[in-house]
């Protein structure tokens, strides 16, 4: 099975964890884009979605689905997202797609995180993958001293300004052994905006993970 079937099939799974008459959580990148596609086959039963980026609200209207303000509404049951790493903790790596800061502020809004990955996203230790950091652009060379003294190679994302009009910073050659005390510190450095290590509040509570065999779940 190639990798885009994979994130289709665990995409239409995450629709058993939808509730009727609910507010949604949507995440950002490839494989919520066939999530989104899912979500619309029950749009009459849900209220709308609340979005992680203007690439996520554009697909939600063209398909008819509301896209709601975070600050009106009551709760947010479910929020599905996917992920660049997960470990067996359900603490991820995620911002490829630059998104990271609206994705942990909904996740951290959020009473549920459904993290819908293929299993090539499935790690055993994080930071194989770069760590992304969405940061204010005058920090932008401290941050990278910083970054360098714990042991990183921080690379400019040339090119990306996110939605929120911050630079990204990617993190190379992190072995992420406590990845709680890692986003605490990268946290603490004055011009970070977001570290995109979901670990400390916003690690997932379930994984649905996609392989060749049919979807793994995994309940934290
Ligand atoms: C977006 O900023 C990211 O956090 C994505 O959720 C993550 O990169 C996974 O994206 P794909 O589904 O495209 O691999």
């Amino acid at each position: 099975m190639i990798q885009e079937e994979l994130k289709k099939a665990v995409s239409w799974s995450a629709l058993d964890y939808i509730l009727p008459g609910t507010v949604i959580g949507v995440g950002s990148g490839s494989t919520v884009a066939h999530f989104i596609y899912a979500l619309a086959s029950i749009k009459n039963s849900i209220n709308g979605a609340v979005s992680s980026s203007n690439s996520s609200t554009k697909q939600l209207k063209s398909l008819g689905i509301p896209v709601l303000d975070l600050n009106e509404v009551d709760e947010v049951i479910v929020y599905v997202d996917s992920a660049d790493e997960i470990n067996c903790n359900l603490q991820m790596i995620k911002g490829g797609g630059a998104a990271l800061t609206r994705e942990k502020i909904i996740a951290a809004a959020a009473k549920k995180f459904i993290c819908i990955v293929d299993e090539s996203k499935k790690v055993e230790q994080l930071g194989k993958f770069p760590l992304p950091i969405e940061i204010i652009p005058m920090a932008r060379t401290y941050i990278t001293r910083e970054l360098v003294k714990l042991g990183g190679l921080p690379k400019y994302r040339v090119g990306t300004i996110t939605d929120n009009g911050n630079i990204i910073l990617d993190v190379h050659n992190l072995h992420i052994t406590d990845p709680v005390y890692l986003e605490k510190t990268i946290n603490s450095l004055p011009g970070v905006v977001t570290v995109g290590l979901f670990a400390i509040h916003t690690a997932a509570n379930i994984a649905l993970i996609s392989t060749t065999t049919g979807i793994k779940t995994i309940i934290k």
